[in-house]
């Protein structure tokens, strides 16, 4: 999805060609969640003209960031890559586009007009940009792209061109704005009107404020200022307008904090904002992975909070504080390190992160298990664990990957919790309006913790007053900080678009969860025990099936140009079907199908022939007689089967066209094992068959439309 950089150097002089770097710099970060073009905004050079003239360059270009870097240094002789500024602010953004195609014009930043008086960058989608569009039309504003966010730097110029004062400060403008919009937007706007001065705002997209100081930060929290303002609309009959709200231009009776003079005094004399007017660096982004590498002193956004930048301060802003709101945001020390994110001596990060494996696991369960006493604590989770203990049924809600860790580990916890578990694509839950009750414990599994979907899906459970959980993988995402408890999953950054540690990571949090519920269950103990020594064993065992790397590349080779690929299994391992599909299909483009082996006579048998490649999975467990039927009905077919078969299974050997033999585990952590081969085969076809493993074509890392 889109990705938002921007960065505000206050009284620290840098070239314009290092500001322009660090854009682009943090745009590389951001390029593996998906995108299609990328652009930048700066300050222009000053020109004899005008030697005031505070102009904005933009300049935007569909393709890779490296497309626009050229661009940049194509620009050189307009651009004055060496001149000094001491203080600045630079946009930066990612397009994946939902509004418009792929292409310069519909490419953020956006802006008001010709003169760039405004420009912004917007994450998320305007929903009600239509009538907003029509509105500003009607006042003779022209736009120029198909874009929904459009809408926003053309309504900033609106407010501002119809203030009622002279002077306006460029956090009350963006706060009108926003009072305006409806959808999800993180926005970073800048104006030459206001140079030097940045403004930021969410509302359901993540943003993030990175700090960087080399004197000591004034303020390790930041009290928020609140402006009691009434409604402000600039559409008269719109229905979000509350009934008796002002049309046009807002408020008639503008309040004293509307009187700008008053306004501008409070905010930049107040001792609580950020930064004390002293030399200081602010990054702002959707995404920590672009700011880590300058800072680890970081402001979580929350929604409607707008964030101003003046005079090198930063403080921040809300309209009306509601009831149980927390009146301060807390500057947080990232624990995240730069080589995490960090391709190291692997060809791809999707690479990386599936051999990183052995260690993500161990920091899931890590300060969790204790594996002499067979105890399982997890501490988001502990004081809620009566009220789950006596709940009508467990529905664990998710999308793609984060969906089949919740196949993966249903039947298991239908054993350890002994309830009912109902696992659940989000947007269908959604679509089917569930029936929710008050006694649902409901787990909304995300790695991003931004998904649309999911997030959709919590808000509707928790307005049923169901009990909600959050398995994430980010810390600070809105879905872990928008339910009532939850597990981080810890298993570090995953940048390649296909979630693979974060699978793995995700499957072995949730059979923690089982455990936890079942300790006081004297029958359980012995099956208990048996997992937890699986999940203690299981790093190494993960090492050894990443040993059998280059025979699955072997395999692979074999495979790569065929068109279609079918993954059949059972039980435990139909999730690593669905999954190792869901893997192939998405950086190789070649069909595939997770099957249920079960299924197989009901229709897929009609596939099978003996040029169709299948892998079939049959490891040692209750499903293994049957998984064997399945079998004898693929080779009966002149079917040529790859299998994943436990070591030294002698009997599939036999019938195998090839196997890849893996170690073997505790039933319920098969899976596990399983999967990794699959993620290892999807890898090597998607590289033979010449694609960008990260960026898949049309995919993003996190889904933040619906
Ligand atoms: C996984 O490889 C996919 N890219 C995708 O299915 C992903 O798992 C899904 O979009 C959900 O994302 P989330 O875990 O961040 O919510």
């Amino acid at each position: 999805m889109c990705g938002i950089f921007a960065y505000l150097n206050y009284q620290v002089p840098r070239t314009r060609k290092e500001i322009l770097e660090t854009l682009v710099k943090g745009l590389q970060r951001l390029e593996y969640r998906g995108y299609d073009s990328a652009g930048v905004a700066v300050d222009g050079p000053k020109n004899n003209k005008d030697n005031n003239n505070n102009s904005i360059t933009l300049i935007k270009k569909r393709g890779k960031v490296k497309n626009l870097d050229e661009e940049l240094y194509k620009k050189d002789s307009d651009l004055d890559l060496d001149a000094v500024l001491g203080t600045h602010f630079g946009l930066a953004h990612t397009r994946w586009a939902t509004h418009g195609e792929p292409s310069a014009v519909n490419c953020h930043p956006h802006r008001s007009d010709k003169d760039n008086e405004f420009v912004v960058v917007h994450n998320g989608i305007i929903t009600n940009y239509k009538e907003l569009k029509k509105y500003l039309n009607s006042k003779g504003y022209e736009f120029e792209s198909e874009t929904d966010t459009e809408v926003i730097p053309k309504l900033t110029k609106y407010v501002y061109d119809n203030r009622e004062r002279d002077t306006i400060s460029f956090s009350t403008l963006v706060e009108r704005v926003i009072q305006q919009l409806e959808g999800a937007f993180a926005l970073v706007f800048k104006s030459r009107h206001f140079p030097g001065e940045a403004v930021a705002t969410r509302r359901g997209s993540p943003l993030l404020i990175g700090v960087r100081s080399e004197s000591e930060l004034s303020a390790e929290h930041i009290p928020i200022q609140y402006n009691s303002a009434p409604y402000y609309s600039v559409l008269r009959d719109h229905p979000g307008t509350p009934q008796g709200a002002e049309g046009l231009m807002g408020p008639t009776e503008p309040t004293a904090l509307f009187k700008e003079g008053v306004q501008e005094k409070n905010i930049h004399n107040r001792p609580d904002a950020v930064g004390g007017g002293k030399a200081v660096e602010y990054y702002f982004a959707s995404d920590a992975s672009a700011i880590i590498e300058h800072t680890n002193k970081v402001l979580y956004m929350e929604d409607d909070d707008v964030a101003i930048v003046t005079n090198g301060k930063l403080s921040i802003h809300r309209l009306n504080r509601q009831a149980g709101e927390d009146p301060v945001r807390l500057i947080k020390t990232l624990q995240m390190e730069l080589q995490q994110i960090m391709k190291g001596n692997f060809e791809a990060f999707m690479q990386k992160e599936i051999f990183e494996q052995p260690e993500s696991v161990v920091n899931t369960m890590r300060g969790r298990i204790v594996f002499d006493t067979d105890t399982v604590v997890l501490g988001g989770l502990k004081d809620h664990l009566k009220e789950i203990k006596r709940c009508r049924r467990l529905i664990m809600i998710g999308c793609g990957t984060s969906f089949h860790a919740a196949v993966a580990t249903r039947q298991i916890l239908e054993e350890l919790t002994e309830l009912p578990v109902m696992v659940e694509l989000a947007s269908d839950f959604l679509d089917r309006n569930t029936p929710v009750f008050r006694d649902d414990v409901c787990f909304f599994i995300s790695q991003s913790g931004e998904t649309a979907d999911t997030l959709m899906a919590l808000r509707y459970c928790k307005e049923r007053g169901a009990l909600t959980v959050g398995i994430t993988n980010t810390v600070g995402s809105s879905i872990s900080r928008d339910t009532d408890c939850g597990v981080h999953i810890n298993a570090g950054p995953e940048i390649g678009v296909a979630s693979t540690k974060a699978y793995t990571s995700q499957f072995v949090s949730l059979v923690m969860f089982g455990l936890m519920v079942s300790e006081d269950r004297v029958s359980l103990q012995k099956r208990r025990g048996e997992i937890i020594q699986g999940l203690k064993d299981l790093p190494e065992l993960i090492k050894k099936v990443l040993a059998l790397d280059n025979k699955i590349k072997a395999i692979a080779d074999e495979l790569y140009e065929q068109r279609s690929l079918l993954v059949m299994g059972r039980g435990f391992n139909y999730a690593t079907c669905l999954e190792g599909a869901l893997k192939i299909k998405e950086i190789t483009y070649m069909h595939s199908e997770g099957i249920l082996a079960g299924e197989l006579k009901h229709g897929p048998l009609a596939l099978i022939d003996k040029h169709m490649p299948v892998i079939m999975i049959i490891m040692r467990d209750a499903c293994y007689q049957k998984c064997q039927n399945a079998l004898e009905q693929v080779t009966a077919r002149s079917g040529r089967p790859i299998i994943l078969c436990c070591q030294d299974d002698v009997e599939i050997t036999k019938n195998a066209y090839k196997t890849i033999e893996l170690p073997h585990t505790v039933d319920c952590l098969q899976g596990i094992l399983s999967v990794i081969p699959l993620q290892l085969m999807s890898f090597h076809l998607a590289v033979l068959r010449g694609y960008d493993v990260d960026c898949p074509r049309n995919l993003a890392k996190s889904v933040t439309v619906e």
